[in-house]
């Protein structure tokens, strides 16, 4: 039996047509890049695993901050390489340490033009690479970490950060950032919580963009999220939600669309989500190798994010993408 006034293609034969009844519409609101400024470095330097990104310099990044501005991204998310490391990580809360500085040059830069967020979290500080400081048998020691954590945001919101985004995964750290943002008279800047985090190999480039490697071959898994797990993942977005998180993330993303999808039913605060280092990387090899054609996979792959019920998302591609759906 055929329906003949139920064809499906009615709908598909234009390009108008179809722009008309699309339920998802990718545009530059969407978007937010991910930029990394580097300590001690007078030229930026390219990340091999991270075509097209950079090491900045403070320079150079102000200056890719006002062409993403000018391109209409709304946000970016920032991320800092010191020259120098401690078991304790201070450099994450210097108030010369360079993520400090690149906020300070950002703000200069684009004024209230562009959302600042800044990454927040001890593992590009330390030497041993891990989230938080380490305690006496060798594990990340939750509760002195949010310590630090507090005195992190409280340096970045002083360096003029809008959002403080923590993706260390400790227990409790959106409670204390919060309260220390509140105790310091910061109570308008606000917490992105990178909620549901998982420990994911996807992370490969980025650790070299941002030179971490954890000590001893360690990895990640005592603290941040087994990938077998969605459900236990609600449970973290709640959690953070309570403790008072303005914006939660899932991360990464394209592996994650049921946790997104799920996340977004369940709670009405903004959903973030980050398509990472990994999600980005393999993309680009391939479209190098001529075996897909690179832009085109982008727009599906960050649209099937947003799809997925993500109101933004975090991407290597933010650039490039805004020059296609701004042209
Ligand atoms: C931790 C942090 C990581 C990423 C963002 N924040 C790395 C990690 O958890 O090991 C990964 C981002 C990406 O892969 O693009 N500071």
């Amino acid at each position: 039996m055929s329906f003949p006034q139920n064809r499906m293609r009615r709908l598909r034969r234009s390009a108008r047509l179809r722009d008309l009844v699309a339920e998802t519409r990718l545009s530059v609101d969407d978007l937010v890049a991910p930029l990394f400024v580097r300590e001690g470095t007078d030229a930026p330097q390219p990340i091999a695993a991270l075509p097209g990104v950079v090491q900045h310099t403070v320079e150079s990044l102000a200056k890719e901050a006002r062409r993403l501005a000018d391109l209409g991204v709304p946000a970016l998310v920032l991320f800092g390489v010191p020259a120098t490391k401690d078991p304790q990580g201070s450099q994450a809360w210097d108030p010369n340490g360079i993520v400090q500085v690149g906020l300070e040059a950002l703000r200069a830069e684009v004024g209230s033009h562009m959302v600042l967020i800044s990454d927040l979290c001890l593992d590009e500080y330390t030497d041993h690479g891990h989230c938080g400081v380490l305690g006496p048998g060798g594990e990340v020691a939750n509760d002195p970490t949010l310590e630090l954590y507090g005195q992190v945001a409280v340096a970045q919101a002083r360096a003029g950060a809008d959002l403080v985004a923590p993706s260390g995964m400790m227990d409790g750290q959106v409670a204390a950032i919060r309260a220390a943002l509140d105790g310091a008279g910061w109570a308008d800047v606000g917490v992105l919580a990178y909620a549901a985090k998982y420990s994911s190999a996807l992370y490969g480039p980025f650790r070299e963009a941002v030179g971490v490697s954890i000590a001893g071959g360690g990895d990640r898994r005592s603290y941040q999220q087994d990938p077998r797990n969605a459900r236990e993942a609600l449970r973290e977005i709640a959690l953070d939600v309570e403790e008072g998180a303005d914006i939660v993330m899932v991360k990464p993303a394209l592996a994650y669309l049921d946790v997104i999808a799920k996340a977004r039913q369940q709670f009405q605060v903004p959903l973030a989500a980050y398509h990472v280092s990994g999600e980005y990387a393999m993309v680009k090899a391939a479209a190098e190798r001529g075996w897909l054609d690179g832009t085109a996979v982008a727009l599906e792959h960050i649209g099937a994010v947003k799809r997925a019920g993500a109101d933004f998302i975090l991407t290597y591609f933010a650039g490039e993408l805004a020059e296609i759906l701004n042209g």
